[in-house]
């Protein structure tokens, strides 16, 4: 996964690179955002499939590839944070993540490994079921600090047609004034991958895909942080509604969800 990540992540900082002399045209960049992101994808198949010839695959811009029955699949984002891509913000990343097959046949199940890389800080969050989280070779933890007021929490803002804004603005009012700060920064994969690594103590979304959080919660339940949905259940692929973070901030951050949606 990782070989993969790195070799797909050169590629686009190479295009991000060219992004900027392409902003004086309207219909440029955006163009040449969605082949760089066509570009990575193909990448990442490629050597992934080269390495695991019978594995399945669900892909944000090409779908799903069926693998041979009983196999794992690859979940790939192959650019998580495409807005701060075209507008030349150096925030994105590429996901990829293992999803086991149930041994009933019966859909997919558990989520085993998970990788997040942020080409332009080349750095490598990775997750192995039971076997911890980690960026690079140092060990991973959600971080420590138990108080609302001195919690800095990622959000991801509803925009043009997607999500439900009455809602994102009842939990933000619920949470906003009580934290030491809310940030947006466009990638929901960094997000979760900054809570398993401490930076933030927690994140709420909800409307996103199975691509955009299938290696982040890994990576936020190996470094010891829970996520669940809206109703407290944990889920292999969090994608719908997804609340992350330590255990104190969870549980707290909980409560005022609930409290901000009844009725
Ligand atoms: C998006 C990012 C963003 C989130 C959106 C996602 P994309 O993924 O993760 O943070 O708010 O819902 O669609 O489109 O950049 O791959
Ligand atoms: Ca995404
Ligand atoms: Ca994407």
């Amino acid at each position: 996964m990782e070989r993969a990540a790195r070799r797909a992540g050169s590629r686009l900082r190479r295009d991000f690179g060219e992004v900027e002399h392409l902003q004086v045209s309207r219909k440029g960049p955006a163009d040449f955002v969605s082949k760089a992101d066509r570009a990575a994808e193909r990448s990442l198949y490629d050597d992934l499939k080269q390495a695991r010839p019978d594995w399945g695959f669900l892909l944000e811009e090409s779908g799903e590839v069926e693998g041979d029955p009983g196999k794992p699949r690859w979940i790939i984002d192959p650019l998580d944070g495409t807005s701060n891509f075209l507008h030349g913000i150096p925030h994105f990343a590429i996901s990829i993540a293992v999803q086991e097959p149930k041994l009933d046949g019966s859909g997919w199940g558990e989520v085993t490994a998970g990788l997040v890389y942020q080409p332009i800080t080349d750095e490598s969050f990775w997750a192995e079921k039971s076997r911890g989280a980690w960026l690079q070779d140092a060990r991973l933890r959600v971080s420590g600090r138990r108080h609302l007021d001195e919690a800095l929490i990622a959000t991801g803002i509803p925009f043009a047609g997607a999500g439900d804004v009455g809602e994102w603005s009842r939990i933000y009012q619920a949470i906003g004034p009580r934290v030491a700060g809310i940030r947006r920064f466009g990638s929901a994969a960094l997000d979760l991958a900054w809570v398993a690594a401490g930076r933030y103590e927690a994140f709420w979304e909800s409307n996103l895909q199975p691509w955009d959080t299938a290696a982040g919660c890994l990576l936020v339940r190996e470094a010891g942080g829970f996520v669940t949905d809206w109703r407290g259940r944990s889920q292999a692929i969090c994608d719908s509604q997804v609340l992350a973070g330590n255990d104190p901030l969870h549980s707290r951050l909980h409560k005022l969800l609930v409290e901000a949606l009844k009725d």
